[in-house]
């Protein structure tokens, strides 16, 4: 079988990530890259020495060759797309957040359908070695049943600006970008439960605040202060086996420290996996601690996406059973529209 060709929509940051993935496998080929900023393609271009450049993603889905591409531009780019692949036959790799609302979401599903080809989201933080082996000890019953999870993702000073913060493009702040990742582990780990109701509150204090110096952040590739997205929110998720999950989140807050955590509560044992791994249970009447030991590179940014990468590759070439199929993007896009509307309305939502 020959390589895997495979083409890049959006060549800012992320998509180096998807080139340190794709770079370490010996059947894949990128051969082409697309970018609405010439000079940023032909740059990612030359960087890994892709040999075809566009500024029109559906310019370059006429390349017949293209087998798969990878969907790293902006949230608003994710359906149009990503739908634009999976019509010119193409398998899709796209970013988190799926789309910029349930309703897109939905869209691509069943375009995927159509196709027949996949539509992987990318839930990266699914492959650290600290959620595949919470996973497993959570799948061999070690947790009994969840009820209650906590999950946070919280910055003191880290709002991205440019299209990160600008709603038209991102579909919304913390909660569209950090959150999914952290909604989509607590329901990847306790067995894909559905979401039944939301209650959420978002606030829009702080703003961009530019003049504060002395801070290092993330930024998206054009930045720019224009921002109209909440700084950080908080909600109570319920889901249909009886699972609460209290999740917060913040680009901006006036805390100490920035903050990631999550915790999973069983009837047998809880574990927590972010900032540290350790499991918690009561054994021969003593309450014990216990702690695996991991490769403490394993659960890196760059691992990740490397084995994210690995895994939609063997996915095309080998027929594996997708791990993060669209669904589950679009299940995640419930609940985020759920949390905002809740925190617009000042009431619950209900999910059927
Ligand atoms: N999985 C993760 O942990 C993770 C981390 C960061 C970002 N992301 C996701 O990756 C995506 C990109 O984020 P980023 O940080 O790389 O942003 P970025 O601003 O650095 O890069 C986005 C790029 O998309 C390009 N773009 C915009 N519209 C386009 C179009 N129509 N066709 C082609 N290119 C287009 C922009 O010009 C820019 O170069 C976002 O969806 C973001 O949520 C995921």
């Amino acid at each position: 079988m020959g390589k895997v060709k495979i083409g890049i929509i959006g060549t800012g940051s992320i998509s180096n990530m998807h080139m340190a993935g794709y770079n370490r496998l010996k059947n894949v080929e990128v051969v082409a890259a697309c970018d609405i900023s010439e000079e940023r393609v032909k740059e990612f271009a030359k960087t890994y020495n892709i040999p075809n450049t566009f500024t029109d993603y559906n310019e370059m889905l006429k390349m017949t060759e293209i087998e798969a591409v990878s969907v790293t531009a902006w949230n608003n780019i994710h359906a149009p797309a990503s739908i634009a692949a999976l019509n010119a036959g193409k398998h899709v790799l796209c970013e988190k957040p799926l789309a910029l609302n349930a309703a897109q979401a939905g869209e691509m599903v069943e375009a995927a359908k159509k196709s027949g080809k996949i539509l992987m989201v990318g839930f990266c933080r699914r492959f650290g070695d600290n959620a595949v082996a919470l996973k497993n000890i959570i799948d061999n019953g070690d947790l009994g049943n969840i009820y209650y999870a906590k999950a946070g993702c919280l910055r003191r000073w880290g709002n991205p600006g440019g299209w990160f913060s600008d709603k038209q493009r991102s579909g919304g702040g913390p909660v569209i970008d950090l959150g999914v990742h952290m909604i989509d582990l607590i329901r990847y780990l306790s067995g894909k439960p559905k979401v039944v109701s939301v209650t959420a509150s978002a606030f829009h204090h702080m703003g961009m605040k530019p003049e504060v110096k002395g801070i290092q952040k993330y930024n998206s590739a054009d930045y720019s202060e224009y921002n109209d997205v909440e700084d950080c929110a908080a909600s109570l998720i319920k889901f249909d086996n009886g699972m609460t999950l209290f999740f917060e989140t913040s680009w901006v807050q006036n805390r100490k420290e920035d903050r990631l955590y999550l915790e999973l509560f069983g009837d047998k044992a809880g574990a927590k996996m972010e900032p540290e791994f350790e499991l918690y249970e009561n054994k021969y009447d003593y309450l014990r601690d216990s702690k695996p030991l991991l490769d403490p590179n394993g659960s890196s940014f760059e691992h990740n996406f490397v084995q994210e990468i690995k895994h939609f590759i063997s996915c095309i070439a080998d027929g594996a059973e997708c791990l993060n199929p669209a669904e589950d993007g679009l299940e995640l896009m419930k609940i985020i529209d759920a949390i905002y509307q809740s925190a617009e309305t000042g009431h619950e939502v209900i999910i059927n």
